[in-house]
C-alpha cells in the first residue's frame, strides 16, 4: 500500500520534469553568463533590435561566441526559446 501511493505521486512529476528542465536550463545560462554586459531590460527595451525569432537565436549566438561560451546547438535553442517565452513573445 505505502509503496503504491509513492508511485502514484511520482507520476505527475516525471510527466512535467522535462518541460521544467528546459525552461530552468535556458534561464539558468541566461543567468549565469548573460548579465555582465546587459541585464534583461535590452530585451524589453522600446527599440530592441530583434525582431523575429530567427534573429533571436542569430542574436544569443552572436552574445554566446563573444564570450567564448562554446555552447552545444541544445544550449542556444534552450536560451532562445527561454528569451522569446519571456521577453519577445514572437510566434
Ligand atoms: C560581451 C558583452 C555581452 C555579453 C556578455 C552578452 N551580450 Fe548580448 N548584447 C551585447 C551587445 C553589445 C548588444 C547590442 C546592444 C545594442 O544594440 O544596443 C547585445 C544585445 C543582445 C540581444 C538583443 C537585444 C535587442 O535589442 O532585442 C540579445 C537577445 C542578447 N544580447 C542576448 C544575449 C545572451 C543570450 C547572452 C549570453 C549568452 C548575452 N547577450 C551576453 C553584448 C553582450
Amino acid at each position: 500500500m505505502n509503496r503504491f501511493i509513492k508511485a502514484a505521486a511520482l507520476v505527475p512529476l516525471l510527466a512535467a520534469s522535462p518541460v521544467l528542465q528546459a525552461a530552468d536550463a535556458g534561464k539558468a545560462l541566461v543567468d549565469r553568463n548573460c548579465m555582465s554586459c546587459h541585464g534583461d531590460a535590452v530585451y524589453t527595451r522600446e527599440n530592441r533590435r530583434i525582431t523575429t525569432l530567427e534573429a533571436l537565436k542569430k542574436q544569443v549566438t552572436r552574445c554566446e561566441l563573444s564570450l567564448g561560451l562554446k555552447w552545444f546547438e541544445d544550449d542556444i535553442n534552450a536560451v532562445t526559446s527561454y528569451l522569446n517565452k519571456n521577453y519577445y513573445h514572437f510566434e
